[in-house]
This record gives C-alpha cells, structure tokens and sequence, in this order.
C-alpha cells in the first residue's frame, strides 16, 4: 500500500485542512509526499493548497483531474455542464503521481456515499484506487452517529479503515461531547481515534494558508498508523 484516502463524514469537515496539514507535516519529517483531488467542484482551492504544502511540481491538472465548476455533487454538476466524467483518468493520473511518491494523500469529496457517478460513488472510487481511508470527524455533539454511519458503509464496502481524526470546527465547542465521542466510536466499532485537533483560527484553505495547522497536527495526531502505509 503506499497511499490513504481521506473521507470525511461530511463536506466542509476539515478534510482538505487535514489533508494539506499532513503532507505539510511528512514532507518536513523528509517523506516523498504527493497529492490528490480527483474531483473538484465549485473551486480548485483544495488541489491548491494541497499542491502547496507537499511542495510538490506535480501540475493541478494532476492533482485535480476532474474540476466541475458548480459546486454540486459531481454527478448533478455533470449533468449540468453537460460533461462526462471519466473514472478511468483519475486512476491512470493517480497511477502516474503514485510512481513519482511514496505516500500518496487523497482527499475525496463529501463524504463516502457521494454520487460521482449516478451509480459511482466516492467509496467506489476507494474501491477501485484500492486505498484504506481515513476519516475527518467533527469533534461536536452528533459525531457518534455521523461517524459510525461512515464507518459502517466502509465496513460493508470492505474498505480498510485507518482512524478517524476528530477536527474542531467551532471556536465553542461542546467540550464534554468532543471529548468522550471518540472512545465511545472506538468501543462501539473498533476503529481507533488517532486524536482531535483543536479550533485554529489562523487557517484559510482558499487563501492557501495552512496556519498553525501542521503544529497542531504534530502535537495532537498520532501518524504512525498512517505511515505503516
Ligand atoms: N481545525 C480547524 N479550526 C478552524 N477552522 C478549520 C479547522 N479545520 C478546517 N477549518 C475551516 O473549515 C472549513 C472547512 O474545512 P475544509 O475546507 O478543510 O473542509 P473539507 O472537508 O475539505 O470541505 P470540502 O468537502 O469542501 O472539500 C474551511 O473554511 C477551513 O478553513
Ligand atoms: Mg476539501
């Protein structure tokens, strides 16, 4: 394996946020890091931030392969722009960056069950690029649900399951419910938590500035079940 698909259980969830962070994080630490956005819709910032933290010469057209200007599922974007969108592409340019790194990082869109196709979601498109995930949580009351559903549609789908990474979205959190979710979701489902990162007002994806992210994540994330990849 030499690569981890980050999923979310929800869009605006901090995937793009963690992802940047954690190429940021293993490009200091002297790891050959390289990234994805297969899918973009509504704004190529993702694929550029993340083109900016692993500090990679990879072109966007590789780190984003499929830009749909509607911000929309990708299928209803399609559909509007009277576009095709070709599966095939994303796995031959992935194929493509997968031989110039040694860690690819690949971050979805939405969430698991995000229709890429009609009958073509994102955890089809795991299935395929034959990645284990990692999912980005929120660290807030109705986490235990919204993850546990990711977690089972990931099981079902026979999807390796690395952690979750609990991200704190709001300056207020409800402090008690973020700090017990995530053993609550390991006990009920087994799946390890590999830490919180805490509320960052410094970090702005669409003006490419990661912030105090990469700190964050080397204090408060555990990366070594990430880097048995
Ligand atoms: N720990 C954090 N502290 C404060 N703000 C954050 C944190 N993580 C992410 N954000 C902000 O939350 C918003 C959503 O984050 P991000 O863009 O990473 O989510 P996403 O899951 O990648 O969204 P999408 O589904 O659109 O790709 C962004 O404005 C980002 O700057
Ligand atoms: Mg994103």
């Amino acid at each position: 394996m030499c690569g981890i698909f980050i999923t979310g259980t929800d869009t605006e969830i901090g995937k793009t946020a963690i992802t940047a962070g954690l190429a940021s994080v293993l490009k200091q630490q002297d790891h050959n890091v390289g990234v994805m956005k297969p899918v973009a819709a509504g704004s190529r910032a993702d694929a550029i931030i993340l083109q900016t933290s692993a500090g990679v010469s990879d072109t966007l057209e590789e780190i984003n392969p499929i830009f749909l200007n509607n911000p929309l599922s990708p299928n209803v974007a399609a559909q509007i722009e009277s576009k095709t969108l070709d599966i095939d592409h994303i796995r031959t340019t992935y194929n493509q960056l997968k031989n110039r790194h040694n860690l690819m990082l690949v971050e979805g869109v939405g969430g698991l069950l995000v229709p890429i196709l009609d009958h073509f979601s994102v955890a089809d498109l795991i299935a395929q690029l034959n990645l284990p995930i990692l999912i980005v949580a929120r660290a807030a009351l109705g986490t235990i649900n919204h993850t546990l559903l990711t977690i089972e549609a990931a099981k079902s789908r026979n999807l390796e399951i690395l952690g979750v990474i609990y991200n704190t979205l709001s300056p207020t959190p409800n402090n008690t419910a973020a700090q017990t979710s995530p053993d609550i979701i390991t006990r009920i489902s087994n799946v390890p938590s590999l830490g919180t990162i805490p509320y960052a007002p410094d970090v702005d994806i669409d003006k490419n500035h990661l912030g105090s992210l990469p700190q964050l994540i080397k204090k408060h994330i555990h990366l070594q079940p990430l880097l048995s990849k």
